[in-house]
């Protein structure tokens, strides 16, 4: 057949194969993902989710430069195995605010999407000190120098203006008290009526590392006792539009 015969100059020739494959999986690649920029419900507005606040961001920070994505996930499945030990499947919108996501593909340690208020923050000092205290088993490594590692809101402003370029929503106020918020969440004797007028009485405030000094244990801990605690889960409906 004569449409065979011209196939054929195509299957013998490497470079042309290549070209033409190339472009095929160009074009399907588009079709499929171009339509998710556009779409209003490729994440659904859920109600509860904030931005980090600056101390919580700067704790996510650490969890990064950590590297603790590389043994722990933050994505419940909605199987149930998971959902039983760890609590509501994760929803999308939940990393809507994540510059990267960190959702992970390895989980040495459990899932930590929901381990906010799981424990103490004293739980958390001891255990991140120290693992192999609290369970003695643990392959999981210390990290006691963050408690003597001061941290001060020097950068927070240029991070959170990093952030709002890349699409979170950080008000001018909001990066404007930037500085004051980051220090009042880890101080109970502060005036944080500021801080939970702009980010929700959801907020923890509270010297999370039990010290005087701010330190990177503190911001650490703030968002470990966030994660996965600012959907109700009790009032929430999944869109049955989608
Ligand atoms: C080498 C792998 C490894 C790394 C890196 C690691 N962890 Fe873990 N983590 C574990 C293991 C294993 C457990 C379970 C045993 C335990 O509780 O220590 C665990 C448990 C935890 C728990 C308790 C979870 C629960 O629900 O009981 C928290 C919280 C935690 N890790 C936080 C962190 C943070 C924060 C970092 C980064 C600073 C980190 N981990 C880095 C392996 C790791």
């Amino acid at each position: 057949m004569a449409f065979l015969d011209k196939h054929k100059v195509i299957e013998k020739n490497a470079t042309l194969l290549l070209v033409l494959s190339f472009l095929v999986v160009t074009i399907g690649g588009l079709v499929e993902i171009v339509p998710l920029f556009y779409l209003q419900n490729t994440i659904e507005n859920v109600q509860g989710m904030r931005p980090y606040t600056p101390l919580e961001l700067a704790g996510r920070d650490i969890y990064v430069r950590e590297g603790c994505y590389l043994c722990h996930s933050q994505m419940i499945r909605p199987m149930r195995d998971e959902v039983e030990r760890y609590g509501h499947y994760s929803l999308a919108a939940e990393s809507e605010y994540d510059h990267p996501f960190q959702w992970g593909s390895k989980r040495t340690g459990p899932d930590l999407a929901r381990v906010g208020g799981k424990y103490s923050n004293s739980w958390h000092v001891d255990h991140l000190s120290n693992p192999e205290a609290i369970v003695p088993e643990s392959v999981m490594p210390k990290y006691a120098f963050l408690a003597s590692t001061p941290i001060t809101p020097d950068y927070i402003v240029d991070d959170m203006t990093a952030n709002r370029v890349v699409g979170v929503p950080y008000t001018d106020d909001e990066i404007k008290n930037a500085a004051a918020d980051f220090k009042a969440q880890a101080n109970p004797d502060a005036d944080s009526s500021g801080l939970i007028a702009r980010y929700g009485n959801k907020v923890t405030v509270a010297n999370f590392d039990g010290q005087p000094q701010l330190t990177e244990m503190d911001a650490l801990i703030a968002y470990l006792q966030m994660l996965g605690t600012l959907v109700d889960f009790s009032t929430f409906t999944p869109d049955a539009s989608r």
